[in-house]
């Protein structure tokens, strides 16, 4: 059946195009926009060449009796096929450094909204003014201009939700950033596109982009500790997660453990998805994950402890009351 073309747009056969051209955030708009111009001078260029092309191969096609002499050509003609070109790559040399400008000013002493950190294979997101931490389901205010800063704790890693336009690497040592204006509230999904490993395709990045009252209330429930743990089976848990070490990798804000080389656990309970997004935050994969790492995530740093199964089930109460 015959549909009309503008169906199409609206259709999933140009949900490619689509994706390229969504534009989430100012910054992407900005950079969709001279990607629109790069097309329209390429299609441009790519129709003067082929009708070039065809009028050559129709006006010196091989005709009998006819002996065609190569002729220089003239002035002008140099002077007009050197010259337009030149003032294409200038033009656009001009729009790309006003475009470039414009997606990444200069940072000028301005504090960072959030830093984020990327780690082999998950992502931290901290948030200095609310003393906040998480990692994996980064929480960003939408309608307003953030700043990003951007490190890696081992190699390099690379920021990139398609949606939003802009990337940037994250290098250990190095400071970068980021500007970024979400328009509208949302779930955005990207992952790290610079190759840092075993589980570089399993560290994906999740943004959930939050009007200003959901943002606060999501900032003030994460700066408070989770509630005291009540249930027994979760008060066993707890001990062990201390007396098995899970604490030398992971922060739980309020107890004695620690550690900031693993994702911080203190709200786990409140995310929706684990390992960056690769499975379900429920009772029973988090039960998988703990008991058989290397089986779900192979090449994570989170080792085999070889826990039997009550352990591990304890542990997942005490985790699963963390909200
Ligand atoms: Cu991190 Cu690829």
């Amino acid at each position: 059946m015959l549909v009309p073309w503008t169906q199409y747009l609206n259709s999933n056969h140009f949900y490619l195009l689509d994706y390229v051209f969504d534009s989430s955030s100012t910054q992407a708009e900005d950079i969709n926009r001279l990607h629109v111009y790069f097309l329209f001078a390429a299609a441009f260029i790519l129709f003067v060449v082929i009708g070039c092309t065809v009028l050559v191969l129709l006006k010196f096609r091989h005709r009998q009796g006819v002996d065609y002499q190569p002729k220089s050509l003239s002035q002008k003609w140099e002077i007009l096929t050197i010259g337009v070109p030149m003032l294409l790559v200038i033009v656009f040399f001009v729009l790309t450094l006003k475009t470039m400008h414009r997606v990444l000013p200069e940072v000028n002493g301005r504090k960072p909204d959030v830093v984020i950190t990327g780690h082999q294979f998950w992502w931290e997101a901290n948030y200095p003014a609310q003393k906040v931490i998480t990692a994996n389901e980064i929480h960003l205010p939408a309608g307003r201009t953030i700043l990003l800063k951007l490190l890696s704790a081992d190699v390099i890693h690379d920021w990139w939700v398609p949606d939003f336009g802009n990337k940037m690497d994250l290098v250990s040592g190095k400071e970068n950033y980021l500007w970024l204006n979400i328009k509208k509230p949302g779930v955005y999904h990207g992952a790290c596109s610079e190759f840092c490993g075993a589980q570089h395709a399993g560290m994906q990045l999740t943004v959930i982009a939050e009007g200003e009252d959901d943002y606060e209330k999501w900032l003030t429930s994460h700066a408070s500790l989770p509630a005291v743990i009540t249930d027994t089976i979760a008060q066993i848990g707890e001990k062990l997660f201390t007396e098995k070490t899970c604490g030398n990798c992971h922060n739980i804000s309020g107890t004695s453990n620690r550690g900031r080389d693993g994702p911080d656990l203190t709200h786990l309970a409140s995310r929706k998805t684990l390992l960056t997004g690769l499975i379900e935050n429920n009772k029973d994969n988090l039960g998988k994950w703990i008991l058989k790492p290397q089986e779900i995530k192979p090449g994570a740093k989170m080792p085999d402890f070889k826990m039997d199964k009550q352990s591990a089930d304890e542990i997942v109460a005490y985790l699963s009351s963390l909200k």
